[in-house]
């Protein structure tokens, strides 16, 4: 199938890059000539595992395109997908101006019958808008139709997950739409759900908000937990175990961080206000998410005694997860911030979001490796869970600090263990 995709962020370039390798012709469509320029060149806007060879592998095969021009992409294209970002604004809703830029430029350009499907998150309601921009702007004699196809990879599983996907939602109400969608999606042999645009709208907010609602939950768990005296960990699996409950996105921490969870949820409220419900239960998520931060800051000023003027904090991990480098609101941002304000100094390392960090961080230290951290620190927190720290040569590590204290915001080591080695350790909820 011929195919545009509008956006070359984590939804658009992993879908294009997907697409091409499934057997499509796919034509990228960005806005910025020195990204796309080095895309042609094979130089990754981000970083996600396993991405760069297929992007590369598909552009010189030439099933996979790159383009500032969308007449070039979409004369020629049957399926057009919207990716591009829906940032919240300050009020909580969703920024949807490039949506609504790449609905005109789509319709400026339409030549023959496509379907337009909109892949990036946006409130309820948004395809209809989409649809109202084309009919504006496009010719008179073209038809189309819209659809909806919300999109549930996560970074650092990109690949896998565009891949393997527990469904695919389809929201479409033209049976031609359903058609085009049913037969691009057939290689990927998933359970599909064939729905109302309404619905699929609707199913990628409710299934992000749920999965934030469980993290919280899981972090409201651990604050009980440390009070009582029970291990965090093994009521998650307690719980987990019940097939109704499921054991995924129940792992406390320092709170959920990234491009989407926080956009979402509070997309969500800023939606159900608007629609006259006040949904108490995500804005109690919000609550639980920055009081795991705060909770995990209190943490690290009780093991300093509360003197943390000049104290050498090592931190591990920067990225809001493992195996991405983005730093998009991550956790580490606002602990960083909080302790350097108190007087801290900070060293810290990230397997690869250093740059990334570095230009938001600029004021602090960065050590090349988890070691070059430790060295003289007074105290090790742990913020991303990255595989490299749960190999660490924690005797070594111990030798290298001022003092062996680990603050563990992922429970990636053994409390018996870690305490066996001589560290004064401490984890969530445990
Ligand atoms: C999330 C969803 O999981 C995807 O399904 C969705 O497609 C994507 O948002 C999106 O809307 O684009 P992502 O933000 O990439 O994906 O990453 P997650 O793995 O969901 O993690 C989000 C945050 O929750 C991270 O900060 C992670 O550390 C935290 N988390 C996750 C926890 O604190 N505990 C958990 O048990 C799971």
């Amino acid at each position: 199938m011929k195919i545009s995709i509008i956006g070359h962020g984590y939804v658009g370039l992993v879908s294009a890059a997907v697409f091409a390798d499934l057997g499509n012709t796919v034509w990228c469509i960005g806005r910025t000539a020195e990204k796309i320029a080095n895309l042609k060149k094979g130089i990754m806007p981000f970083y996600e595992p396993g991405l760069e060879e297929m992007v590369n592998r598909n552009f010189t095969a030439g099933k996979l395109n790159f383009t500032l021009d969308y007449q070039e992409a979409i004369s020629s294209s049957e399926l057009i997908f919207i990716c591009v970002g829906t940032p919240p604004q300050k009020n909580g809703e969703a920024d949807l101006s490039q949506v609504e830029t790449a609905a005109k430029n789509i319709a400026s350009c339409l030549p023959k019958y496509s379907v337009v499907v909109t892949k990036s998150t946006v409130p309820i309601g948004t395809n209809k808008l989409v649809q109202e921009i084309i009919n504006r702007h496009k010719n008179d004699n073209v038809r189309f139709d819209i659809a909806s196809c919300p999109e549930f990879l996560r970074e650092g599983s990109a690949l896998k997950d565009t891949l393997n996907p527990d469904r695919i939602v389809i929201g479409a109400s033209a049976p031609q739409a359903v058609k085009l969608l049913l037969e691009l999606h057939r290689p990927i042999n998933s359970k599909t759900i064939i729905t109302s645009i309404e619905t699929a709208e609707m199913i990628k907010y409710a299934a992000n908000s749920l999965l934030s609602v469980k993290i919280s939950f899981a972090n409201a768990i651990s604050f009980l937990c440390e009070k009582t005296g029970a291990d965090v960990e093994e009521v998650m699996e307690g719980i987990g175990s019940d097939k109704r409950i499921g054991r995924r996105f129940l792992y406390p921490g320092v709170g959920y961080g990234g491009s989407c969870f926080p956009k979402d949820v509070k997309a969500l409220i800023s939606i159900s206000d608007k629609l006259g419900y006040d949904f108490q239960l995500l804005k109690s998520t919000e609550d639980i998410n920055q009081e795991a931060v705060n909770r995990f800051v209190q943490k690290a000023l009780k093991l300093l005694d509360n003197k943390v003027e000049g104290k050498k904090v090592g931190v591990l991990g920067l990225a809001f997860k493992p195996n991405t480098d983005d730093m998009r609101e991550a956790p580490s941002i606002k602990i960083i911030k909080i302790l350097q304000e108190l007087g801290a100094e900070i060293k810290a390392y990230d397997p690869v979001s250093m740059d990334n960090a570095t230009k938001l961080m600029p004021d602090i230290k960065y050590a090349s490796d988890a070691y070059g951290v430790a060295r003289e620190a007074d105290i090790l927190l742990i913020i991303t869970e990255w595989n490299e720290f749960k190999e660490l040569d924690l005797p070594k590590i111990k030798k290298l600090m001022k003092k062996p204290i680990i603050l563990d915001g992922r429970n990636i080591y053994n409390p018996v263990e870690t305490k066996k080695l001589g560290f004064i350790y401490q984890g969530i909820g445990r």
